[in-house]
């Protein structure tokens, strides 16, 4: 099995202390930071942008995923890159028939690269571009908010996901997104997927470290 890798999405934590924030999670045992950008328009919430993001480098070495909800993202990559994104996520749904060109910009720029697809969208729709990606993003909601609840209908996704990479023959991880609590990570761990977004789950609970080891162990 592959290495377990624990993303908290950041979107739940406080943003009127996000530096702090961020130093608690790393230090909390978290494998990379989730950063999700949401414009408004490709979803129905507004987040944050490369700025926050720039802003929230200094205080952490783990890597920064930045998950783009974004119409339009290749005219904002180079930015998220200079802001010190590790990897950027493109959704299908905006990119389309661009996504290819899109990861292959994101690379240029010496940043990890990775495809994701809602709920509603097949796995085939990535198939031609898996190759391309160092990751790939199932989300298990809906995007635009954190804190609703896990589509189970997903769980047959992440196998056909991971039978796709194994395909490849390449080390892709296979990232999950919505709704992971420690009653539903053991079924997507088995499924296939190796990294574990969480928001809701980790920044409810006061021990951060503890539900991070738990959702790493379960
Ligand atoms: C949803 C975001 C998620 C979200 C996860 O649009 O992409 O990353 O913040 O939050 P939880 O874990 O609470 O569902
Ligand atoms: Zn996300």
């Amino acid at each position: 099995m592959r290495q377990i890798k624990i993303a908290p999405s950041m979107l739940s934590a406080d943003f009127s202390k996000f530096g702090e924030e961020t130093v608690a999670i790393t230090k909390s045992g978290a494998d990379l930071l989730h950063l999700d950008v949401m414009d408004g328009s490709f979803v129905k919430n507004i987040s944050f942008g490369p700025k926050f993001i720039k802003d929230a480098r200094p205080y952490s070495d783990l890597m920064f995923d930045a998950h783009l909800m974004i119409v339009n993202p290749w005219n904002y990559i180079e930015r998220f890159a200079e802001a010190g994104a590790d990897m950027i996520t493109v959704h299908y749904e905006a990119c389309k028939d661009r996504l290819k060109d899109t990861l292959k910009a994101i690379k240029s720029l010496g940043v990890k690269c990775g495809a994701v697809i809602n709920p509603d969208t097949e796995v085939s729709a990535v198939k031609d571009v898996i190759e391309d990606c160092d990751m790939l993003l199932l989300m298990s909601v809906f995007p635009g908010f954190g804190g609703q609840k896990f589509i189970p209908e997903v769980l047959p996704k992440i196998e056909q996901a991971a039978r796709l990479i194994e395909s490849t023959g390449k080390d892709i991880d296979l990232e999950i997104d919505g709704g992971i609590t420690a009653e539903n990570v053991a079924e997507v761990k088995k499924a296939g997927a190796n990294v574990i977004v969480a928001g809701s789950t980790v920044f409810k609970e006061k021990d951060r470290a503890a539900i991070i080891r738990k959702l790493r162990e379960i």
